[in-house]
C-alpha cells in the first residue's frame, strides 16, 4: 500500500458554483470520492487537502519527504505566480504531478505560464474531474 498526499489550491472549494462551464459541475467532495475510490482500486492511500492559503500549502508540501510516497498537486491560482511553491516543491524527492481541470494552455495568456510546472515530473490538464483519476494512474506507474 502506498501512501500520496492530494493538495487542491485556492477557490477549489467553490467548485460546483464556480465557472461551471469552465470547471464542471462537482464539487471538490465528489472529486475527493472519486479519487479515494481510484486510490482503492489502485492499493494506494490517499490524503486528499484543500486550503485557500499558500503558507498552508507550502507547509503540506514540508510534509511530503518524511510521510508520503508520492505527491499530486492542482496549485489553482498560484500556478501562475508562485515562485514559493516552486521552491518547496524543488526540496521534494518523491514522484510529484501537477494537475488542472481545465486546459491551462487554451485559456488567457497569463494561464499558459505554470511557474510550478518547473518543479514536477509531468503535468496533466484539460480532463476535468478525469484529470485527477489520470494523475492517481501515473503516480501508480511512477511508484512502480
Ligand atoms: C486550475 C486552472 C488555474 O488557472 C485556475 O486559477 C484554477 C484552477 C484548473 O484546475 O483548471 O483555479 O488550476
Amino acid at each position: 500500500m502506498h501512501n500520496i498526499i492530494i493538495i487542491n489550491g485556492p477557490n477549489l472549494n467553490m467548485l460546483g458554483k464556480r465557472e461551471p462551464e469552465i470547471y464542471g459541475n462537482e464539487t471538490i467532495d465528489d472529486i475527493k470520492k472519486e479519487c479515494l475510490k481510484k486510490g482503492i482500486d489502485n492499493n494506494i492511500n490517499i490524503d486528499f487537502r484543500q486550503t485557500n492559503s499558500e503558507g498552508e500549502i507550502i507547509n503540506w508540501l514540508h510534509e511530503v519527504n518524511n510521510n508520503f510516497d508520492g505527491l499530486i498537486i492542482n496549485p489553482a491560482g498560484y500556478t501562475h505566480t508562485s515562485v514559493a511553491i516552486l521552491d518547496a516543491l524543488k526540496t521534494i524527492k518523491k514522484p510529484k504531478i501537477e494537475i488542472h481541470l481545465s486546459n491551462i494552455y487554451a485559456r488567457e495568456e497569463f494561464r499558459k505560464k505554470t511557474i510550478t510546472g518547473e518543479g514536477m515530473d509531468g503535468i496533466i490538464s484539460g480532463f476535468g474531474i478525469s484529470s485527477y483519476t489520470l494523475s492517481i494512474e501515473a503516480m501508480k506507474k511512477l511508484l512502480g
